[in-house]
């Protein structure tokens, strides 16, 4: 079974793509992380997750809701992570996440993907974008074709790949990631959309208008989902195209 997660559409691609080629289900994991549903799945197939990096490690939503779920079935785990550059030492996180479960890690394979920080660089417009998947299809293709083999997936961490996904990820929650820079413009028509798209139910509307609470990963899915482009983020993303997978879309 292969599981995603994805905020703006590029690990969803990237999923599907992989369960359609191993002729396997997938399954998006935001309704369940959202309900904080961690109820018991099965697949007699390996299991393959895939998901986007966040400072250089799988999300810590993914992180937590695959340590808190029982799987039972197949013992071999891949993990594929999606990236605008590079996934560090996300790997080795992986692994170490496979140990209390008795799983079989199978390895963990980055694809480069459209980056879609906006709340902190610039993101491609659609042409580039679509440049670069197309880049990342072979690779995806390849991915696929030895998880079908049965073979391991593998890639090289260092040093720094290994400091980048352990501290500088923790301080990367710590001191950036927050909704408190988020806030509306008038163009916003309370449509609501924005409310059912978070993962974790961060955002509300009061009087008509959306309201961010506490919990936030960045994912960017309400800034760059929202039809109107209302939502802002201090000034980071004033006058920035918003990103969603072209293919997804
Ligand atoms: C909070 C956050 C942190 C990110 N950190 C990294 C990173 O450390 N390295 C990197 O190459 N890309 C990083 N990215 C880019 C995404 O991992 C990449 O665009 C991914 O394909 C997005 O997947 P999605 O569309 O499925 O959400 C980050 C994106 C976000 C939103
Ligand atoms: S999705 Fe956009 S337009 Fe709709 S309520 Fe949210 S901010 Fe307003
Ligand atoms: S508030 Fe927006 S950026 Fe934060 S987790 Fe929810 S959808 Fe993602």
């Amino acid at each position: 079974m292969v599981l995603y997660f994805s905020g703006t559409g590029n690990s969803a691609y990237v999923a599907k793509r992989i369960a359609n080629l191993l002729l396997d289900e997938s399954l998006d994991l935001f309704p369940k992380i959202r309900a904080h549903d961690d109820s018991e799945l099965h697949s007699d197939k390996p299991w393959v997750f895939v998901a986007p990096v966040y400072a250089w490690q799988m999300p810590l939503i993914v992180r937590d809701w695959i340590a808190n779920t029982a799987f039972s079935g197949s013992k071999d785990v891949y993990f594929v992570i999606t990236c605008g550059q590079s996934i560090g030492g996300a790997g080795e996180f992986a692994r170490k996440l496979c140990e209390p479960k008795g799983w079989n890690f199978k390895g963990c394979s980055k694809v480069v993907m459209p980056e879609n920080y906006l709340l902190m660089f610039s993101v491609p417009d659609e042409a580039q974008a679509r440049q670069i998947i197309a880049q990342a299809e072979p690779v995806i293709d390849a991915i696929a074709d030895a998880i079908g083999k049965g073979e391991m997936l593998d890639e090289k961490v260092g040093l720094v790949g290994r400091l980048s996904s352990g501290l500088v990820n923790t301080l990367f929650y710590k001191c950036f990631v927050s909704a408190k820079k988020f806030y509306v413009q008038e163009s916003c028509n309370s449509c609501g959309y924005c409310e059912t798209v978070c993962p974790l139910n961060n955002i509300h509307l009061v009087d008509g208008k959306p309201q961010w609470g506490d919990a936030c990963t960045h994912c960017c899915a309400c800034i760059c989902r929202c039809p109107q482009e209302a939502i802002e983020y201090g000034k980071a993303s004033v006058g920035k195209p918003r990103y969603l997978c072209p293919i997804e879309k």
